[in-house]
């Protein structure tokens, strides 16, 4: 049994080929370590700080996966039957916060795995309009609030459960579980949803994310402490297409 399936919970969920681009890739959640999330300067993470439209990375589930934190500044609604196909009851349980609009996806685009390294970054989280063909409407349209992957130009949608909208992309992003204590104003990562790239990942860039993270084991999970910065702060460079 692989170490990183501690807890799987499967249904039944059969989704056609021909409308997979537009959900979560299926309702397969894993349960990986409760991290706590932590700002960089290893105080507690106000999410308050978490500017709307700003993109924040942090690596989880394991110590060299990185993932993408955004404020969206609405409420993100759990997957419903209509949005995503997924059931709301035991599925991505959309934005938490304050507002629950804060969501966290994995930064590893499922097309051919571009993520952010520390020279640069080609997927980012786009406040602003961006240009693209949209799979929906047949043709070309600007919206605003998507994730970016400037390699081949597959745009994801962080409000529907980074939904396919258009690109080569062949399955949402893999949705990162958040858990939100109002009481105490902290935010933990518990799991993640659908489709995930991670051993694909591994097998690609296992001894690169090694280089990168000074790490022997690039499969390290994620401590119970995890840093979250900007992505800017990160990557030297952010490609913007
Ligand atoms: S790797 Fe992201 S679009 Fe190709």
């Amino acid at each position: 049994m692989k170490r990183r399936h501690f807890t799987k919970i499967c249904t039944s969920l059969i989704v056609s080929a021909s409308t997979s681009n537009r959900l979560l890739a299926d309702e397969t959640k894993t349960n990986y370590r409760r991290s706590l999330l932590y700002a960089k300067n290893s105080t507690a993470l106000d999410i308050n700080d978490l500017a709307i439209g700003e993109a924040y990375l942090f690596f989880y589930p394991y110590v060299t996966t990185p993932c993408l934190l955004i404020n969206l500044g609405s409420q993100v609604n759990p997957g419903t039957e209509n949005a995503n196909n997924v059931q709301a009851s035991n599925s991505w349980r959309g934005g938490v916060g304050m507002n629950n609009s804060i969501v966290a996806y994995s930064a590893i685009c499922s097309h051919k795995m571009t993520h952010p390294a520390k020279e640069i970054s080609f997927i980012n989280y786009r406040h602003e309009p961006v240009s693209f063909y949209s799979h929906d409407e047949g043709k070309t349209i600007d919206k605003s609030g998507l994730i970016s992957c400037c390699s081949e130009r597959s745009v994801y949608d962080p409000a529907q459960g980074a939904r396919v909208l258009g690109g080569p992309a062949p399955q949402p992003l893999a949705a990162i579980e958040l858990e939100y204590n109002e009481s105490t104003n902290q935010l933990y990562a518990t799991g993640s949803y659908g489709a995930d790239m991670y051993d694909r990942f591994f097998e690609k860039f296992g001894f690169r994310a090694s280089m990168e993270h000074k790490i022997e084991d690039p499969k390290t999970l994620s401590t119970e402490q995890v840093v979250v910065q900007k992505l800017s702060d990160y990557s030297k460079q952010t490609i913007k297409c």
